[in-house]
């Protein structure tokens, strides 16, 4: 509770010069009124603050050692020993100026819930703050979980009713067509509290497969973990792969969670998964790959560059930073470094041969140049 404007230095004032018609008497007495406002220049208006307000009367100026008094506004309360009063003090301030004396008044004091707790975030539950609700482990919370401490008309005031914990409890999770469920005669279950389907025997040849989660548990109140499993006959069609062919998972029929991978053909390349199951709903998942012709495409078909967004173009005549274009580069550097070593190379070695045909005789001479 800090003041909300700071006390404010009163600059000196009132300090008006005598004026000149006053004559002799005028002079001193302008001296000493000069000499009285300059020594007992007073404060300017006492500060103003968040927790209180001045109850002496307001005036024009006050004099050094004047106090003013003041007293917590509505929705604070005074606690000793720091008193409600400041004084101007010599260098023109007032002094004490806090206003730390008036404390926030409280809402009622919330109790704990049954079977929960009331966490206070803030560490108080006065006024401008806010406490939190949570239930113990297995309950559920009803009402508002944040309650806020209010300044009203009549006095500080919680923003809601407290809330109130619950046991948490689920209704038998849903019967299944050609499937059943374990503790079928359980009518209430508890946080946490499982149940697992399963499938009856089919009655032709095609055997149900459970989809979906097989176990499920009473997560919240009335809310299970996850939809009820299905049980149906799932087949999927025969895979075929245009290009391609299977290379595991062979069979004739294809049910529930079959897998099955494929290989493109010499000169084809994959694009898809190369595994794919068959899912609940008699499909494959993902869908059956492709083998479109040619190899496969090393850095998919992205485009140049100088198209990006952002990215600046490429002016025209300067050196354009295209992929294609930087190998070009390179390759008439290396061509024109190979033939000047070409150059270089030869030239050494005529070089040498000629110094050579001075050093070597006759019959060496012969052999070289026969050679040649
Ligand atoms: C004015 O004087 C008081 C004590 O007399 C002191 O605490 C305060 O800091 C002073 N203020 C300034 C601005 O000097
Ligand atoms: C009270 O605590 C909550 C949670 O930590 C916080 O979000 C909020 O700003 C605090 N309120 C005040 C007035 O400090
Ligand atoms: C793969 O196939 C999809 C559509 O089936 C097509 O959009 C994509 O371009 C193909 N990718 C390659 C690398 O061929
Ligand atoms: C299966 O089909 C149902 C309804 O036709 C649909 O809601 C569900 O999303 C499908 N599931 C899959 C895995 O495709």
């Amino acid at each position: 509770m800090k003041a909300s404007s700071a006390p404010r230095w009163a600059p000196p004032r009132r300090c008006e010069s005598p004026s000149p018609y006053l004559g002799f008497l005028g002079t001193l007495l302008g001296a000493v009124a000069l000499l009285l406002s300059t020594c007992s220049d007073a404060c300017e208006d006492p500060p103003e603050f968040e927790a209180m307000e001045l109850i002496s009367e307001l005036k024009p100026y006050y004099e050094v050692g004047e106090e003013v008094h003041y007293k917590c506004k509505k929705g604070y309360f005074y606690i000793p020993p720091l008193s409600l009063l400041t004084f101007c003090e010599k260098n023109h301030s007032w002094f004490p100026a806090t206003d730390e004396a008036c404390f926030r008044d409280s809402c009622s004091f919330p109790k704990d819930p049954e079977n929960g707790r009331v966490v206070f975030v803030n560490g108080t539950y006065s006024w401008g703050f806010e406490v939190h609700y949570e239930c113990h482990w297995g309950y559920y919370l009803i009402g508002e979980a944040i309650l806020r401490c209010q300044l009203k008309e009549e006095g500080p005031v919680w923003s809601d009713k407290p809330a109130v914990c619950e046991k948490i409890l689920c209704l038998p999770p849903p019967k299944i067509e050609n499937g059943k469920h374990t503790f079928s005669e359980v009518e209430v279950f508890h946080y946490l509290e499982a149940v697992t389907y399963s499938c009856d025997p089919a009655p032709g040849p095609e055997e149900y497969s459970l989809v979906g989660e097989h176990t499920i548990h009473c997560a919240n109140h009335h809310k299970w973990s996850h939809n009820a499993p299905e049980c149906k006959v799932v087949r999927c069609p025969f895979p075929v792969v245009a290009n391609g062919k299977q290379i595991s998972g062979f069979g004739k029929v294809f049910s529930y969670k079959a897998k099955v991978t494929f290989e493109c053909n010499m000169g084809f390349y994959l694009n898809g998964s190369d595994t794919v199951s068959c899912g609940g709903n008699s499909t494959w998942e993902p869908s059956l790959p492709l083998c479109p012709k040619g190899p496969k495409p090393t850095h998919p078909t992205k485009p140049p560059v100088s198209n990006y967004p952002g990215y600046p173009h490429p002016k025209e005549g300067i050196f354009d930073p295209d992929y294609d274009t930087w190998i070009i580069a390179l390759l008439i550097i290396i061509a024109i470094l190979t033939v000047a070593v070409v150059i270089v190379g030869l030239y050494k070695y005529l070089q040498r041969r000629k110094k050579g045909t001075y050093l070597i005789d006759e019959s060496h001479r012969e052999v070289i140049f026969t050679s040649l």
